[in-house]
């Protein structure tokens, strides 16, 4: 398996995949950014813009690190432009069938030396893995960051059934050259992450729909309350109602509890197109998209 990681593909360059790629670029590694979608790879690119000039605003990085940053990063709706590298991560919409075809792409694309990983929220690497087969189960992991990606330093790292030592190892390892702390969690559905933040913002959700409080209230309630920096209703708009939901309907369906099913309020709003911060409205407004 090849170890050294000068390149590396990012498939999806929605909130997450955009994130991941700029720091992977920000920590000196080509990087190849793949959507499906032309306007998502423009938004995604004047985000890198946006962010870059605001770092080199407040001093956190020089504007020749900006411009360097810049120059690693290739925006493609072809995943071919980026065959040679060194690493693949996924970062599609949280759906299983969507993410195996993408595996199947990916290994059919890149060299079979690579790590393929994927930023899932909540569906399992082992049902991942079985898209590619027996043979490259092993190069399959779970490397899950954070929202806002610059920001977050959580990677929770997840080992498939298949996944080897090596894969494992080498995940941490690009982890940690990326600035982040990787925390290893077993592959169950939402891993520790999101099975125990989702059924908070989902109960978030029923509070504000039984007319407990108000959104803004239930919020500072858990701010001031609970010193959480960011109340449950702000995260969920933060992270996309539709990943919300996604993410509770997988727990629901792989641990079977009534308690994951996502609340009705929260999927109004999902029906709606009501998905947070990128669609301009969520539970909160914040000027139309
Ligand atoms: N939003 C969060 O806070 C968060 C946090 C951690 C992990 N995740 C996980 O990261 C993944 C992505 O979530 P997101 O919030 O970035 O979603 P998003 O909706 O912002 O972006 C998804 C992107 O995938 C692209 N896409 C869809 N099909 C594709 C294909 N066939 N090939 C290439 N690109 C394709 C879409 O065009 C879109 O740009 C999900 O698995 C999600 O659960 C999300």
């Amino acid at each position: 398996m090849s170890t050294e990681v000068k390149s590396i593909a990012v498939i999806g360059a929605g909130t997450m995949g955009s994130g991941i790629a700029l720091v992977s670029a920000m920590t000196g590694i080509k990087t190849y950014q793949v959507d499906v979608s032309d306007a998502q790879l423009e938004r995604s690119k004047a985000g890198h813009t946006k962010i870059m000039g605001r770092n080199v605003e407040k001093g956190r990085m020089t504007a020749e690190q900006a411009e360097a940053a810049a120059g690693l990063l290739t925006y493609t709706t072809s995943m071919t432009d980026a065959k040679d590298v060194d690493w693949a991560v996924e970062a599609v919409f949280e759906n299983a069938e969507l993410k195996k075809g993408i595996f199947k792409e990916m290994q059919a694309t890149f060299r079979d030396d690579i790590v393929l990983a994927s930023n899932t929220s909540s569906i399992s690497i082992t049902d991942v893995a079985t898209a590619v087969g027996d043979a490259d189960a092993p190069r399959v992991i779970g490397m899950h960051f954070f929202n806002p990606v610059p920001v977050m330093k959580l990677v929770e790292v997840i080992k498939g059934l298949a996944t080897s030592e090596e894969t494992t190892a080498r995940t941490i390892a690009l982890a940690e050259r990326m600035g982040k702390v990787p925390v290893p969690a077993n592959d169950r559905a939402g891993f520790v992450s999101n099975r125990v933040l989702m059924p908070m913002i989902n109960e978030a959700f029923y509070a504000w729909m039984e007319g407990v409080a108000e959104p803004a209230d239930i919020d500072s309630i858990m701010k001031l309350g609970c010193n959480f920096p960011m109340g449950p209703l702000r995260l969920a708009d933060f992270i996309g109602l539709d990943v919300c939901h996604d993410i509770m309907m997988v727990l629901h369906r792989e641990l079977g509890d009534p308690k994951f099913f996502p609340c009705p309020k929260l999927r109004q709003l999902v029906t709606a197109g009501r998905l947070g911060d990128k669609s301009g409205q969520g539970v909160f407004e914040y000027g139309k998209k």
